[in-house]
């Protein structure tokens, strides 16, 4: 009965498989627009961590560490900034991953970090924003 309905075995066969590449397609859409932030969006979004960081070569500390090549850097390797021991001993390196998490809720991430932040709950923004700090190098 139920080939009766759906149609012989060959024809359903080929419907799951446009289906399953339909939705294929669909998947890697998604992966590829959350992977790729817009760097220019993002530096936009910075805004919202300048009040506490700079981004510029040599740049100084502020209330928090100067973020310039800071995608690749181990936490916490500012020698003359002031970081929580939390950080100090929390083993991260930066890179899309970690970034894009510490964005999302720093506090989440390190608990007990000193960077009172509450995050971005933005998905393009985090994106955006990491996207942005990948540019200072
Ligand atoms: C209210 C001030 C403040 C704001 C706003 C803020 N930060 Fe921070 N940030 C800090 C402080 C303070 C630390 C040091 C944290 C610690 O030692 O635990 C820090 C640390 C960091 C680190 C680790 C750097 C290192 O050298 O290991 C990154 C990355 C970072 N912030 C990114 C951001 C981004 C991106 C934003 C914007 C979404 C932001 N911060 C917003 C104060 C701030």
């Amino acid at each position: 009965m139920e080939g009766a309905r759906l149609g012989t075995p060959t024809k359903v066969l080929s419907m799951f498989r446009k289906i399953s590449i339909t939705l294929a397609i669909l998947a890697g859409t998604t992966v590829a627009a959350s992977a790729a932030g817009d760097a220019k969006a993002g530096a936009d979004v910075f805004k919202r961590c300048a009040v506490c960081h700079t981004d510029d070569k040599g740049g100084g500390d502020g209330l928090g560490p100067n973020l310039f090549g800071v995608v690749g850097r181990k936490a916490a390797s500012r020698p003359d900034f002031a970081y929580s021991p939390a950080l100090k001993k929390s083993g991260i390196t930066w890179n899309e991953a970690t970034l894009t998490k510490w964005v999302a809720g720093p506090a989440r991430v390190v608990p007990g970090t000193k960077m009172m932040f509450a995050g971005l709950s933005s998905k393009k923004q985090q994106a955006d924003l990491v996207a942005y700090l990948a540019t200072l190098k």
